[in-house]
């Protein structure tokens, strides 16, 4: 009898040694409790939190995709298709009756025109101004061409290429003219270039810059 009970206290204490502590689980549901308050973001912080994400996706999105989808638009012609004023080497706007009184017959020189281009105006016999302007990269390589009134030409230093006065090739390896653009006096007096979408009327075709 006497070992009976002490085989039943043995299997009582080893039963309760490998049940859980009640203070352990205690110890334990508190700490979960605290973890799950602290993991718990309420509707201000998730607010909070999609301001900043959606904020700096923003700033990203308009420091490289906005520059990026630009390099895709070449630069307007500005004016809103009622053209530039042409400019002189300083970037002053150039008025026709100066630039006129200035400028012999048949003088060709150079002004800013669309996109900044260097581009050609063309004083005619009776002093007043050519309807057009004169591109003056070349169509070759794109070399800025020189006006030569000793040979009444446009001459390439680059590689021999020549345009008559009106840009028409003359000799190559040019393959296309001098691209075009309006030429005209605005009522303020200004010159004011212009868009060329017409045929080329150098080539009876449309112009290849269009
Ligand atoms: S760039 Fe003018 S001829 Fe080559």
């Amino acid at each position: 009898m006497k070992l009976l009970s002490v085989t039943l206290a043995l299997l009582v204490a080893s039963a309760s040694a490998f049940a859980p502590a009640p203070v352990g689980r205690t110890a334990v549901t508190t700490s979960n409790m605290a973890a799950s308050e602290e993991l718990y973001i309420d509707d201000e912080r998730r607010f909070l939190m999609n301001l900043i994400v959606v904020g700096s996706t923003a700033v990203t999105v308009g420091a490289f995709g906005i520059p990026y989808v630009a390099f895709f638009f070449p630069p307007g012609a500005g004016g809103g298709g009622g053209g530039v004023n042409a400019k002189d080497a300083l970037g002053n706007d150039l008025a026709a009756k100066e630039y006129l009184a200035s400028k012999p017959a048949g003088d060709r020189s150079l002004a800013q025109g669309l996109k900044g281009d260097a581009t050609y105006l063309i004083v005619k016999d009776d002093k007043t101004l050519e309807s057009y302007g004169l591109n003056a990269v070349c169509t070759h390589l794109g070399c800025v061409v020189p006006w030569s009134a000793a040979a009444n030409k446009f001459q390439c230093p680059c590689h021999g290429s020549q345009y008559a006065p009106t840009g028409a090739v003359v000799r190559g390896p040019a393959p296309l003219p001098l691209a075009l653009a309006h030429c005209d006096v605005d009522d303020s007096g200004m010159i004011i270039f212009s868009t060329w979408t017409e045929d080329d009327f150098r080539t009876g075709g449309k112009g290849w810059w269009n």
